[in-house]
């Protein structure tokens, strides 16, 4: 079509229209047979010290996929499962198909495809490796608020798949998930989405199910946070093999859309302590100006409220901060339910006890938003470190 377009062109529009129109009922011609070329001729670099999905933009598509690995498995077992997956992954994020890849075509199409490894406290049981596993790598205390429902327990193992097109997460998802078994068996899988188009600015904001923006205030991503979110950054000390790696912590959090439906909007934004339109603090006019927490209404009454998720949220000390690239979720209902939607909550973090717990420790002992958000299920995951050429992902762990 385009190519009839450019032999039209000079003759209008309409006669564009109307090439168009007799192209369709004419014989195929060669560019009808040959693929258009794809939208986002994009892949993400596989090979680093660090591995992708982490400082990146979230694509707006991904799954977490949870995985044990089976009775009796030992080091040598986590060893084959790394190389299987090494492999495949350098492949699919290259837009290239795994070796023993059934729909080859499906893995071709560059969809800025980026798949994340982590590993949870059971890997380090089963390849003898628990003396050297990070006191942040276990569960998180339990909170008030939680309302664990069994279903997304941890796992020895996490995937992060993530891209511009479901096609090649769900294709992704299902060749790495046939390709480890019976070296790792599925347990369970948390879809989310994030729309770019419905936030303020390019980049990692994004509006929640509440429409509220999401992903505000964050660390910095062009290497100046680094230390925030890096294990081993800036020359620290990293646990045994995961300098290049980062704590993941995966909280999936229910919003009960149908108690919000009932808030009104002046109750919407003091929740948040932010305008739902600009996502401005209550004190200011834009998305990015900085709040002031000391400002009073005419009453007297703080503008910012003291309980709001924001002012919670804050840090209390200069390390508290987290690297939030949190997706929706909104399955289909079951039973009586009207709804079934919330958040896939996703944090990285270089120490979760010391940046993450405060924070949730606050919002769990008072934060605005708990009235309509419910945590049904947690994670904590160390991610590895990114695989250098000819290097399998936990080379330098299980070395
Ligand atoms: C900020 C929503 C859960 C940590 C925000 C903002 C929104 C929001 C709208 C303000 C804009 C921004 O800076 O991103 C939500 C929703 C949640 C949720 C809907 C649950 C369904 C959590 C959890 C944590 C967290 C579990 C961590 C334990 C933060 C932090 C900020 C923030 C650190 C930035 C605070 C600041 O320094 O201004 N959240 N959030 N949030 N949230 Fe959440």
């Amino acid at each position: 079509l385009l190519r009839t377009g450019l032999l039209a062109g000079g003759a209008g529009v309409g006669a564009l229209a109307v090439s168009r129109l007799s192209d369709a009922t004419s014989a195929p011609s060669r560019a009808d047979e040959e693929p258009p070329p794809p939208a986002h001729p994009a892949t993400m670099p596989f090979r680093g010290p660090r591995q992708a999905g982490v400082t990146d933009d979230p694509q707006p598509f991904a799954a977490f996929v949870g995985l044990d690995l089976p009775a009796g498995a030992t080091k040598d077992t986590c060893r084959r499962l790394l190389r299987v997956w090494t492999d495949d992954i350098d492949r699919l994020m290259a837009a290239k198909a795994p070796l023993t890849d059934l729909e080859p075509e499906l893995a071709e199409v560059p969809s800025r495809l980026s798949i994340t490894l982590a590993v949870g406290p059971g890997f380090y049981d089963a390849a003898g490796l628990v003396p050297h596993r990070p006191s942040w790598l276990a569960p998180l205390p339990s909170f008030t608020i939680d309302r664990f429902d069994g279903h997304w327990p941890q796992t020895d193992v996490l995937l992060q798949i993530r891209a511009d097109s479901p096609v090649a997460v769900a294709h992704a998802q299902r060749r790495l998930v046939v390709g480890a078994e019976p070296l790792a068996v599925q347990r369970w899988v948390q879809r989310g989405f994030r729309e770019p188009l419905t936030s303020s600015r390019p980049g990692m904001p994004f509006r929640n199910l509440f429409g509220q923006v999401d992903g505000t205030v964050q660390p910095r991503t062009d290497g100046a946070d680094d230390a925030l979110v890096w294990l081993g950054a800036d020359g620290a000390p990293a646990p045994h093999g995961l300098a290049g790696g980062t704590a993941l912590i995966i909280r999936r959090i229910a919003m009960n859309l149908d108690t919000w439906d009932r808030a009104d909007r002046v109750a919407r934004e003091n929740a948040v302590g932010r305008r739902l339109g600009s996502g401005a603090p209550l004190t200011g006019r834009l998305e990015t100006d900085q709040p002031d927490l000391r400002a009073e209404d005419e009453l007297g009454f703080p503008v910012i409220d003291p309980v709001s998720h924001m002012r919670r949220a804050m840090p209390a000390a200069p390390h508290e901060r987290i690297l939030r690239a949190p997706y929706s979720y909104d399955e289909a209902p079951t039973g009586r339910q009207r709804s079934n939607s919330g958040l896939v909550f996703v944090s990285y973090q270089a120490d979760p006890l010391r940046q993450f717990l405060p924070i949730q420790r606050r919002l769990a002992e008072a934060d605005l938003l708990n009235v309509w958000t419910t945590p049904i299920s947690s994670g904590v995951y160390a991610v590895l470190p990114g695989a250098l050429p000819g290097e399998d992902l936990g080379a330098a762990l299980l070395a």
